[in-house]
């Protein structure tokens, strides 16, 4: 993946100083999304859906499905097929469907700081509470607090939990062991499981990404977990998402409130995107988790004292740990902007994030480089 460029790196100017203030120079490294070159594969099928000239009410191939299965199966051994399966604009509506339909205002939802910044508000807009269950950060990284977990999710006003695998922002894969924990949690205590995976394509060897479902088969845990391609592939601006769930019932009810609410038009480009990265993308994925993995490598080898990189096992973000520095909320964002870095600061991921940042590291090593020497030149 040697022709790697950055892309527009499209931050608009107006957005990056409301957020990062208005130091000219800054470099934008704080959206979770590739800051490359998208798959010349993808391109090429997206120029051609728009030189149909036709974009009106178009049916969903009956191909799409088995072409997510079959890059499942391919990528991570994993054959859901005999899953139901459900299409999904995004992530957050999937998440606010889910918390509409099996839980109840005023339920208590977990979440796991330091943890995706749209969860909290999805819960406080559906009148729902944020229980927190915090990571707890280890020698060898970030763990669950299982007892923790299993405490909170004890409270009988507590229905519904959601598990971040792999996590964003501290690049944790969860493994077998402790995803059958958490279903056996939830089983206990009767709290649906919403299992965001968006991330899961973005595994760094050699590690291996296990679905939730693989672990709470047979468990009897009510879940539902949510896939997609527009992580991996940067196709944030051309929804599709899908929901999985081996319970009926979770499928039926996902469907009939998004048919009520109308969610499920399709998005033409969204259809010929969605087959062409599940059916091709596979060379230019590899190529871009090299690229993270060697990213990875410069950060954890040229950072200064006393930054550090948490290595992730997946994702394309790298969680810099920068409590070192001293620097309390407020004043670290005010840092990272004055060295001329528009990173996500921690604490926008909870309070359990503050003194850390996090870094889309999905870009050319020039880029990576360019955050090292500021950042170098900050600390000194
Ligand atoms: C864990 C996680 N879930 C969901 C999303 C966003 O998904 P959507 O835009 O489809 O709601 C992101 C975006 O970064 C994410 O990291």
């Amino acid at each position: 993946m040697n022709n790697l460029t950055p892309n527009a790196l499209a931050d608009d100017t107006a957005r990056l100083s409301s957020l990062f203030g208005d130091n000219p120079d800054l470099l934008p490294l704080w959206i979770a999304e590739p800051y490359v070159e998208l798959d010349p594969e993808l391109k090429s099928r997206m120029a051609d859906r728009a030189a149909v000239g036709w974009y009106g009410y178009e049916a969903r191939p009956a191909g799409l499905l088995e072409a997510f299965w079959s890059w499942m199966d391919s990528r991570h051994g994993w054959d859901g097929s005999s899953l139901h399966a459900a299409v999904s604009p995004s992530i957050g509506t999937s998440i606010g469907v889910l918390l509409e339909q099996f839980t109840k205002p005023g339920d208590g939802v977990i979440l796991q700081p330091p943890v995706f910044t749209d969860f909290k508000p999805l819960v406080v807009a559906a009148s729902r509470s944020v229980i927190r269950s915090p990571l707890l950060l280890e020698e060898g990284g970030y763990e669950m607090d299982l007892t923790d977990l299993a405490a909170k999710a004890a409270d009988p006003a507590t229905t519904a939990m959601i598990l971040c695998n792999p996590h964003n922002p501290v690049g944790r894969l969860w493994d077998e062991g402790t995803l059958a924990e958490i279903a056996a949690i939830a089983v206990a205590n009767d709290v649906f499981v919403i299992a965001d995976e968006i991330h899961a394509d973005l595994v760094l060897p050699p590690n291996n990404f296990t679905p939730f479902a693989a672990a709470a088969h047979g468990s009897g845990a009510r879940w539902a977990a949510l896939h997609g391609p527009i992580k991996t592939f940067g196709l944030a601006g051309v929804c599709d998402t899908l929901l999985l769930t081996d319970n009926e019932e979770v499928s039926q009810r996902f469907r009939k409130e998004s048919s009520r609410l109308h969610l499920t038009r399709n998005n033409v480009f969204a259809l010929a995107a969605f087959e062409t990265v599940y059916r091709c993308g596979g060379e230019w994925l590899d190529g871009l988790l090299q690229l993270v993995a060697d990213n990875v490598e410069l950060l954890a080898s040229n950072l200064p004292e006393p930054i550090r990189v948490v290595r992730p096992q997946a994702t394309y973000l790298a969680w810099l740990d920068m409590r070192g520095l001293g620097l309390e909320v407020p004043e670290l964002a005010r840092w990272l902007a004055a060295a001329g870095l528009a990173l996500s600061p921690g604490h926008w991921f909870g309070r359990d994030g503050a003194g850390f940042a996090r870094m889309t590291i999905a870009t050319p090593r020039t880029l990576i480089d360019a955050a090292i020497g500021r950042l170098a030149a900050a600390v000194s």
